[in-house]
Formats: C-alpha cells, sequence, structure tokens
C-alpha cells in the first residue's frame, strides 16, 4: 500500500494535459494499485495521475467511495465521445483543490471510450454520479479543473481564500 501526494491548486502540473498511455506493463498496475490507494485513503470518489504527478492518462474512480469492497473502476486513454443533456452536480469537490464545493453544470449521460486495465478497448454509456465522476477526471487529464467550470467570481473567491491558506500554513 503506498499512498501518493496528491498536487494541489495552483500548481501548474495540474494544468498541462497529459500523455497517452503507450504500454500495458507491471509498472502501470502498481501505479493503478498506488492510485486506488490514494483515492481511497483522502477519501474520495475518484484519482486522475496528473494529480499524483504522473504525467499519463489514467484515472480510476469508485462511485459507492467503498473502502472494504475496493471495487474501483480503471480507465486509460479515456476519451468523451458523446454528451447528452444537462445535470447539476451538486456540491462538487476535487482532491486537488482543498476547502471548495460549488455545483457545476454537467452532462447528464456520456459515452466513453478508453482502455481497461488490462488494455481491453471499451466503449460504454454511463449517466447520473458515474457520469460526474468520469467527466470531473476526464477534465483532469486535459488540464481542466473543476473551478474553471464555476463562475468568475466564485472562482476568484477561492482563489484569494486559497492564497490566505498557503500563506498561513
Ligand atoms: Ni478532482
Amino acid at each position: 500500500m503506498a499512498i501518493m501526494k496528491i498536487l494541489a491548486y495552483p500548481d501548474q502540473f495540474l494544468r498541462e494535459p497529459v500523455k497517452p498511455v503507450d504500454k500495458i506493463d507491471d509498472p502501470l498496475q502498481e501505479i493503478i494499485e498506488d492510485m486506488a490507494d490514494t483515492m481511497y485513503d483522502a477519501p474520495g470518489v475518484g484519482l486522475a495521475a496528473i494529480q499524483a504527478g504522473i504525467d499519463r492518462s489514467i484515472i480510476v474512480y469508485d462511485a459507492e467511495a467503498d473502502l472494504e469492497a475496493r471495487k474501483f473502476e480503471v480507465l486509460i486513454n479515456p476519451k468523451i465521445i458523446e454528451y447528452h443533456g444537462v445535470t447539476i452536480s451538486e456540491n462538487e469537490g476535487c482532491l486537488s483543490v482543498p476547502d471548495f464545493r460549488c455545483d457545476v453544470r454537467r452532462a447528464e449521460r456520456i459515452i466513453v471510450e478508453g482502455l481497461d486495465r488490462d488494455g481491453k478497448h471499451m466503449k460504454f454509456e454511463v449517466e447520473g454520479t458515474p457520469a460526474v465522476i468520469l467527466q470531473h477526471e476526464i477534465d483532469h487529464l486535459n488540464g481542466i479543473l473543476f473551478i474553471d467550470r464555476v463562475s468568475a467570481l466564485k472562482r476568484q473567491i477561492y482563489k484569494r481564500k486559497r492564497q490566505k491558506m498557503l500563506k498561513s500554513e
């Protein structure tokens, strides 16, 4: 079990789109297990590799956040190919954006494509909470944070609050 350090706003590493995974190997499986450990430890419902300082397109998520069952999903090189409908994700938060929650406009239903942890191609439709988690995590892989999807005013207020937090650390 290895807990990774989670990068936090305004770390610039979180702003660069990641590279695709080109090899499904043992080191990759280890990264995936460490990411899951880190997500459950936080605790969170999803984690993108970029949040742990890894420049690769990998996400893990578990909408149930069930530490005991540990039935997390893995997606490698994920891409959203269709968006349908609109939903408001209430009180969305992010492990890389400490002490901030906000409602975010998201698609209600999406179609996602990617690889599973064995490199098998997957394409599936998902809606509700898992769809919101996937949109949030796939945003991370593109250097986007959920605060980019709220009003400029709310983002500005958070930015100031975060600067104060960092100064007092
Ligand atoms: Ni996040």
